[in-house]
């Protein structure tokens, strides 16, 4: 087993690990030698993510079925085990549900973190990484987007992404715990291994997974939300980032929180992206080039609240995390293309 640091990073509990990113970020884990638990209620994913995360890892992960809501549950997790760091993932995270449905947003979302951040202190454990997401920059006044730039988000999901970078703030500021804030662009893609990726439930809100229903043939045809955004082709811009990448930016940053333990800053914002953006219609020509044959869309009417482009400036996390986005757009269509092709129905066996 390796030892991450001179914080001595060796167990790490991820929430959430069951989900898209989690699983991803479970593989990365393991291949570094961490120990790895995995807290997830399922509410939004299956338990067969992790059986793959297994067999592509070749090693174990232990997990627990709990909603982190329930404090008495959480926290026979922190009495059996010695937790060194958390990646807290876990959360709703449908941008329209959350219109219809805050005060399930906010009970979920904000009261797990309170009740993981209890635990935290309890506990003594030091270290927290969080999903945050560029969806606190709300609509930015430039591109590309720096930590520095004004936060505000414009929806309940985004505002509970920044109601949790308050709360770690002010408990990095008062207490023994370091905290990363790690603000993803728009992850994409699928482990080359094509076993696990991502499986939304019913109709994709996201564009990835539609282009690629559509391409299956389960789908007739994306509907692209704008055609007249001031962009390179008047569809919108985004900042899309292999998951894989992402999921070794979370190494990164438990690397660099092991490594500055007791001194330096005790709560830092790090975008995740790769600094460049790509409109709807060079996503879907990328999709085509990956499956091999047309998609077919339509530009429709624009989704109210959407913006028109939005990439990160990652510099910081270049620099400090010691961490870059490798993979290519074509690289992202192919290994979903790969994923989706090997599991039409997600992790549903029938
Ligand atoms: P996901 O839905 O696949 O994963 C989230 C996981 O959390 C699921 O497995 C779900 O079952 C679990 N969960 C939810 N509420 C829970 C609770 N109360 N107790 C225990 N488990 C619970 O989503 P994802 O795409 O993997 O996203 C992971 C994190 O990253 C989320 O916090 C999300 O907001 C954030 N994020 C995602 C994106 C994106 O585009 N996918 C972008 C930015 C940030
Ligand atoms: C990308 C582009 C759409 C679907 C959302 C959340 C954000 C973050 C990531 C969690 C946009 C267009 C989409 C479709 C389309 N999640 N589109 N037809 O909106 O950048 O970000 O997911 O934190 O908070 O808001 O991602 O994939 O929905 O859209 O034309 O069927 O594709 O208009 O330009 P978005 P997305």
């Amino acid at each position: 087993m390796r030892i991450l640091g001179r914080g001595r990073i060796k167990t790490v509990l991820v929430t959430g690990g069951a989900g898209y990113i989690g699983s991803h970020i479970c593989v990365e884990l393991l291949d570094a030698g961490l120990e790895v638990i995995v807290v997830d209620n399922l509410s939004n994913s299956s338990q067969e993510a992790l059986n793959r995360v297994e067999k592509i890892a070749g090693k174990t992960v232990l997990f627990y079925q709990i909603d982190l809501q329930d404090k008495a549950r959480v926290k026979t997790v922190f009495e059996t085990h010695t937790i060194d760091a958390v990646i807290h993932l876990a959360g709703l995270k449908s941008v329209g549900d959350s219109g219809r449905l805050p005060l399930k947003y906010y009970q979920n979302n904000i009261y797990s973190t309170l009740v993981l951040l209890e635990m935290l202190e309890q506990f003594s454990v030091k270290n927290i990484v969080f999903s945050s997401s560029a969806t606190v920059y709300g609509d930015p006044a430039t591109v590309p987007v720096t930590e520095q730039f004004p936060l505000r988000a414009t929806n309940p999901y985004g505002r509970t992404k920044l109601m949790i970078e308050e709360i770690l703030r002010d408990v990095a500021n008062s207490s023994h715990i370091q905290v990363v804030l790690l603000r993803y662009f728009n992850p994409i893609g699928a482990h080359e291994s094509g076993l696990i990726g991502e499986a939304p439930n019913g109709s994709p809100n996201n564009l990835l997974p539609y282009v690629s229903q559509v391409a299956m043939g389960q789908r007739d045809k994306v509907l692209i939300f704008g055609g007249d955004y001031p962009t390179i082709d008047g569809t919108g811009v985004r900042d899309y980032i292999h998951v894989v990448d992402l999921a070794k930016g979370h190494i990164r940053a438990l690397q660099k929180i092991a490594e500055n333990e007791g001194k330096g800053e005790r709560c830092q914002a790090y975008n995740l992206g790769t600094g460049h953006g790509h409109s709807v219609i060079e996503v879907i020509n990328a999709f085509e080039e990956a499956c091999g044959h047309k998609i077919t869309y339509k530009i429709v009417d624009r989704r109210s609240g959407d913006i028109a482009e939005c990439y990160a400036n990652p510099n910081l996390a270049n620099q400090k995390l010691n961490w870059r986005a490798e993979k290519t757009l074509p690289e992202m269509m192919k290994d979903t293309w790969r994923w989706q092709t090997k599991n039409p129905k997600g992790y549903k066996s029938d």
